[in-house]
């Protein structure tokens, strides 16, 4: 069993439809470890998307993701990291839209900004992600499971 961190933008929160629908989603294809609101502070953001640093859409993103609360989740299942990426679709929502059309981010995306939702790219990503925003989780446990 693998888990993953999820995290759903500023921009679904303010849709109470997209959050229910989502909620729902999620809830039939994980077990949800944790869920939780989460506000986004300028320290977090910076440390959550320190690879981004530098790029043209660093500072955009960083103060989306301050705008509003966001909705953070630890998932588990088989193969959880992919799946969870699959059901999203590709991060471009204009790509999303022509080649994923049933995906969260073509469906509720707004931009390559606001794209609804995030989701680690790796099993390295998922702990360190977790570690920000779950610093209470015990990562471990997991591991020390499988
Ligand atoms: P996310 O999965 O949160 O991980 C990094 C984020 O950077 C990504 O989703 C997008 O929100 C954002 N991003 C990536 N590429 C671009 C881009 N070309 N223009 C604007 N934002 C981007």
């Amino acid at each position: 069993m693998e888990i993953t961190l999820a995290l759903l933008k500023p921009h679904v929160l303010r849709n109470t439809y997209a959050l229910r629908q989502l909620k729902a989603l999620i809830a039939s294809n994980f077990d949800v470890l944790q869920a939780k609101e989460v506000r986004i502070t300028k320290e977090i953001s910076e440390c959550f998307y320190a690879e981004h640093k530098g790029k043209f859409f660093y500072q955009r993103l960083t103060s989306f993701m301050q705008s509003g609360p966001c909705y953070a989740l630890i998932l588990q299942s088989e193969s959880c990291i992919q799946k969870w990426r699959q059901l999203m679709g590709p991060t471009k929502v204009f790509r999303a839209v022509y080649t994923e059309p049933d995906s969260i981010r073509a469906l509720y995306g707004l931009s390559d900004t606001r794209n609804a939702c995030h989701g680690s790219d790796s099993e390295a990503s998922a702990m360190r992600e977790i570690g920000i925003l779950f610093p209470e989780f015990d990562v471990t446990r997991i591991r020390s499971s499988q």
